[in-house]
């Protein structure tokens, strides 16, 4: 790290408190954080973690309306369960708090206080969307109406799902509330606005020139904003959840989800320091230019932490900028998008109950697998593949054989060494150089790097051990046996301080085995660190494998949700046009009752009926339902069918006719059929 820096804080972005956390938080934002964080502390540097729940916004209000419960309600709940979820992941915050607390609305109300006082805002009147049944003002995402484009009935105020349109509330056709459905009136408003405008010289002078060591797609974003010219940016909104706008005649305004989150980083810092007198004041960490500041955060988020907030904490005047700005890009789940408000995720709250104890395992691939350049995606069977091949058969696996032949063979002692060959000394080598490499990787955020470095310096323990074959050795020389299971050993406790960052859970069982006391980032590469005579502790195993129907209980919970959400979303398609009864009377629509069924060789969709079409002569149609079909079912089956629909040739046969299916919500078909016992050739009208 930076010689000019004598301290760290560390800021992870503050979660909505309108659902639990996923995996794709984890992996994006807290799980990188932590490491980064733990491996400082190790280092001994002085450093504080700083998290909690962003219960402000829009989305804590839709998720109270939805579940029918108050806004507080929603917080209190899911501020309790995230918290909890990142304890039991190992997310070592120093502090976890919220930004419903009153020393973060003060914080927050004075912050916004002074800028105003200092004539840092501009104010602004626009004409905004207002339900006058209800005295709401709305957001763009809380208006619908008809869309100006394909003019589908529901369009958002942001965008037409229907057509794909970017619309802004002012083209809807017709606005109506959302929720009430209550036609809108439009109404003047006045807002305070930071002028980003003003900031654009030294926002650029200051990222593009000064930070060109950010991450590429950090850099990139904030180029392309930058690019494209900053404008003013409403800090106020017209709700009446959040902190009041502490401004005379500012009455049922509050501050911006994100002008008040961001100052929680700081309320929560202030609240840390408050309780604990080690640590120094609080202003320490946030205004002295000897602290080093970095924002954990995702994608989404870049804007803010890298332009918004510089620019609030550069107008306030006395605090220090980010040094750096650390962030992830997405990471899929199964093909899928992560997605709260669809239910499609991996709830940390309920993988701790359905893989219980296996948090390590899922700290493990979900940075194997960090999206830290592009987005990325999880698997269920990468997991287990992770979990089974890297962490038992190769980390588990080495540690284990050390530790249990050192209880065979000495009691748990740790043996004297002897003579060293040259492969014990090229073994060693490879972990000198370790330290630097594993720091280099992490102080550049390279989780995804330096965790496969920790995770070959146990490739090469577990080859050693392999190819030592010291339980084979035993038999012809003892002596050597002991210098065999001392090197191991020691590659073993370099284990232990190379993965605490990474893997805290294991490496903490693994240290209390080998009755490790006290550790430290220093004495990674020493093959000193477990004396000889030293009673270790009894072993366990480390990681156990992952069975198959773990997995597929896990697929199959994603593929229920998907099923679900598509259900839920079903909607019949609109009525098509009337026709006359001579038009319909066209149509010959029979009952046939089917003689035969059989799959059409060099098809996968067809199915070949043959039917009593009631003519005393058989009739072959060709259906296209053989993917929901075993023909066998459908044998006996009285089936709908179109007796003068044109004949037509398909892979070489004459079809003559057309079966009538259903076709449901997602596209799966069903064969149609009589309820009574009708004579084949029976006509339907
Ligand atoms: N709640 C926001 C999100 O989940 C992040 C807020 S970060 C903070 O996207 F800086 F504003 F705190
Ligand atoms: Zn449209």
């Amino acid at each position: 790290m930076d010689k000019k820096f004598k301290r760290t804080t560390v800021t992870a972005a503050l979660p909505y408190a309108n659902g639990p956390v996923h995996i794709g938080h984890l992996a994006g934002v807290y799980v990188p954080a932590d490491i980064y964080v733990r491996y400082l502390r190790l280092k001994g540097r002085d450093v504080i973690f700083v998290g909690g729940s962003d219960e402000h916004g829009v989305p804590v209000t839709i998720r109270a309306r939805k579940e029918g419960i108050t806004v507080q309600e929603v917080v209190d709940r899911y501020h309790y369960l995230i918290k909890d979820s990142f304890e039991k992941f190992g997310i070592s915050f120093d502090v976890y708090s919220r930004t419903t607390s009153d020393t973060h609305h003060k914080l927050a109300s004075d912050f916004f206080r002074k800028l105003y006082d200092e004539g840092k805002f501009v104010e602004q009147v626009t004409e905004q969307f207002y339900d006058e049944a209800t005295g709401h003002f709305l957001t763009d995402r809380n208006i619908r109406g008809e869309c100006p484009r394909c003019h589908a009935p529901e369009a958002y105020g942001d965008q037409c799902e229907k057509c794909g349109a970017t619309l802004s509330p002012e083209e809807l056709i017709n606005p109506y509330n959302a929720e009430t459905g209550n036609p809108l009136v439009k109404r003047e408003t006045k807002h305070w606005y930071l002028p980003l405008d003003k900031d654009q010289q030294w926002l650029e002078q200051w990222i593009l020139q000064e930070h060109k060591e950010w991450r590429s797609n950090v850099y990139g974003q904030c180029k392309s904003w930058l690019d494209g010219g900053l404008r003013p940016r409403a800090v106020t909104r017209d709700l009446d959840w959040g902190i009041p706008v502490p401004v005379e005649g500012a009455d049922g305004k509050v501050l911006y989800v994100w002008f008040d989150a961001p100052i929680g980083y700081i309320s929560n810092t202030k609240e840390l320091c408050d309780s604990n007198p080690a640590l120094g004041s609080w202003e320490t960490w946030w205004k002295d230019p000897e602290t080093r500041l970095v924002h954990f955060i995702g994608k989404d988020n870049i804007v803010f932490h890298c332009i918004v907030f510089p620019a609030m904490l550069k107008a306030h005047g006395d605090y220090i900028l980010p040094d750096n700005v650390p962030s992830n890009e997405f990471l899929n789940l199964e093909g899928n998008k992560i997605s709260t408000s669809k239910n499609y995720a991996v709830w940390l709250n309920e993988y701790l109950v359905e893989l219980p104890n296996r948090q390590d395992e899922l700290r493990y691939v979900l940075t194997a697998n960090a999206p830290e350049t592009k987005d990325n995606d999880f698997t269920w069977a990468d997991f287990q593949a992770r979990c089974n091949n890297e962490l038992v058969a190769v980390y588990g696996n080495f540690v284990n054989r050390a530790l249990q032949l050192t209880q065979k063979y000495y009691a748990g002692v740790v043996p004297a060494c002897g003579a060293l060959t040259d492969y014990d000394r090229e073994t060693l080598a490879e972990f000198d150089g370790v330290k630097e490499k594993l720091e280099q990787l992490l102080e550049g955020f390279k989780f995804r790097e330096a965790q496969k470095e920790a995770m070959n310096l146990a490739r090469i323990g577990n080859k050693y051990i392999a190819d030592c074959e010291p339980w084979k050795v035993i038999k012809t020389d003892p002596e050597r046996v002991k210098t065999i299971i001392y090197i191991s050993l020691q590659l073993t406790a370099n284990l232990a301080i190379a993965f605490e960052p990474f893997l805290p859970f294991s490496s903490q069982r693994l240290r209390e085995m080998l009755a490790m006391e006290s550790f430290s980032w220093e004495q990674l590469g020493q093959t000193n660190l477990l004396a000889m005579g030293k009673q270790l502790a009894t072993p366990s195993l480390l990681f156990s494998k992952i069975e198959d129907d773990i997995i597929a209980a896990q697929i199959q919970k994603l593929e229920d949700t998907i099923k679900a959400n598509e259900e839920a979303a079903y909607k019949a398609a609109p009525v098509k046009e009337d026709v006359s009864f001579e038009d319909f009377e066209k149509l010959d629509i029979r009952v046939g009752l089917v003689k035969a069924c059989e799959k059409i060789k060099k098809s996968k969709k067809l199915l070949k009926f043959t039917l009593d079409d009631g003519s005393g002569q058989d009739r072959t149609i060709l259906s296209g339902i053989a993917q929901w079909y075993e023909p066998e079912q459908l044998v006996g089956k009285r089936v709908l069918f179109i007796a003068n629909f044109e004949p037509r040739k398909m892979m070489g046969e004459e079809s003559q006719g057309m079966i009538l299916s259903a076709v449901n919500y997602n596209g799966d078909l069903s064969v149609t059929t009589t309820l009574g016992d009708v004579k084949p050739g029976s006509q339907v009208g």
